[in-house]
C-alpha cells in the first residue's frame, strides 16, 4: 500500500501499517523520502507505544498500490497527486483522509470513480520533523464510505486498518460522514484561527458568535444531506479540552498556508448551492483570506 504525504496522520498511519506486515511506500518530496528510506518512520504515541519501522520511499508511485492513503494538506493536493499517475495506481482503492467536503470530486475525476472513497480520520497526531510523528490523542478512528465503491472492498479496508490498531467503521452515506466532521471543525477552526484563542477561549470569551456561526454552518451541513444539530455539535465542542487549539490555528501560528478553502471554501460552497445564507462564515473566511494574503 502506498502513503501519499507521511505527515502527522499519514505517518501515522503508513507506520502502524508497515507494524502489522504491510508493505508500505510513503510518497513525498525528495528530502523526505530520502529520511524515510535511511531512517523509516518514528512514532510517539501514548496509545500505540514508542516504535521506529521501516517503510520504502519514493517520490512517485511506480507500481500499483492496493491501497492509496492521500494525507497531504488540502493546499498541497493538486501538487501531490502529480505523484500519483492513474495509469501507476492499476486498480487501487483511493483513501483520502483529509478534512474537508469538496475533494472527492477531483478524486473521481482523476481516478476511476469506483476506486476512490470517502474518509474521514479522528486523531491528534503532528509531523514534529520527516519520518517523526507525534500521537497525542488517546483515539485514532476513522469512518470509511463511498456511493462508487463496492461495499465489500470498504469493508476488507476497515478490517485491515482495525488490524493495524485503529477504530475503523463503514457507514452507508458519505455525504453525511463527511459533513459530521465539517459541522463540528469548521466552526472550531474559524473561530480559534480568527481570535487566536484556545477551545475553551473561544467557548467562554465569544460564545454568541460560536452559536450563530454553529446555527449556520449546522443548517448548511442539513441542506447538503446530514443530520446536523446545533446542540449536539455544541456538545462535542463543551467536551473538547479547553486548551486545544485547532490545526487551522496551528497553521496560521507557524506562517503555513491555511486549509481555509477546504474547510470554509466547502461551507460556503455547500451555502450557495442550497441558496442558504452563511454571512458569518463569509465574513470570516474573507478576513482570514486577507490576513494571509499580507503575510
Ligand atoms: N494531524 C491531525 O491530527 C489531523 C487530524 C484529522 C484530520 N487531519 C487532516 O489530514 C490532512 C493531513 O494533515 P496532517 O496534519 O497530517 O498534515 P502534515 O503533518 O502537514 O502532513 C502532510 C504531509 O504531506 C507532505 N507533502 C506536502 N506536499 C507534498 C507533495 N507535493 N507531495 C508529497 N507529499 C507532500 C508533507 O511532506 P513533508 O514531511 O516533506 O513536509 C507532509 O509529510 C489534512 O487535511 C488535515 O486537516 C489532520
Amino acid at each position: 500500500m502506498a502513503v501519499l504525504g507521511p505527515g502527522g496522520v499519514g505517518g501515522l498511519v503508513g507506520a502502524l501499517l508497515a507494524r502489522a506486515g504491510h508493505r508500505v511506500v510513503c510518497l513525498a518530496g525528495a528530502e523526505t523520502a530520502g529520511t524515510l528510506r535511511k531512517d523509516g518512520l518514528h512514532v510517539t504515541s501514548g496509545r500505540f507505544g514508542a516504535f521506529r519501522v521501516p517503510v520504502e520511499a519514493d517520490t512517485e508511485l511506480r507500481e500499483p498500490a492496493g491501497l492509496l492513503f492521500v494525507t497531504v494538506k488540502e493546499t498541497a493536493l493538486a501538487d501531490a497527486l502529480e505523484r500519483v499517475p492513474a495509469a501507476a495506481l492499476g486498480g487501487g482503492l483511493v483513501l483520502p483522509l483529509l478534512n474537508g467536503a469538496d475533494h472527492l470530486g477531483p478524486l473521481r475525476e482523476r481516478y476511476p470513480a469506483e476506486q476512490v472513497a470517502a474518509a474521514t480520520i479522528r486523531v491528534e497526531s503532528t509531523r514534529v520533523a520527516p519520518g517523526r510523528i507525534e500521537h497525542t490523542s488517546p483515539f485514532a478512528g476513522i469512518e470509511l464510505a463511498g456511493r462508487t465503491v463496492p461495499r465489500e472492498r470498504l469493508d476488507h479496508t476497515a478490517a485491515l486498518l482495525r488490524e493495524a490498531g485503529f477504530g475503523a467503521t463503514v457507514r452507508d452515506d458519505e455525504t453525511a460522514l463527511l459533513w459530521d466532521k465539517l459541522v463540528f471543525l469548521a466552526p472550531m477552526a474559524l473561530l480559534t484561527t480568527r481570535y487566536g484563542a484556545t477551545v475553551g477561549a473561544v467557548r467562554e470569551q465569544r460564545r454568541p458568535e460560536l452559536l450563530a456561526l454553529l446555527d449556520e454552518i449546522a443548517a448548511v451541513a442539513r441542506a447538503a444531506g446530514a443530520a446536523a444539530e446545533p446542540g449536539e455539535v455544541l456538545g462535542f465542542l463543551e467536551g473538547a479540552p479547553g486548551s486545544m487549539k485547532s490545526s487551522m490555528q496551528r497553521d496560521a501560528e507557524a506562517g503555513r498556508p491555511l486549509e481555509l478553502d477546504a474547510i470554509g471554501g466547502s461551507v460556503l460552497r455547500a451555502a450557495e448551492r442550497h441558496g442558504l445564507p452563511a454571512p458569518l462564515t463569509a465574513e470570516i473566511v474573507a478576513e482570514l483570506r486577507a490576513r494571509t494574503a499580507r503575510s
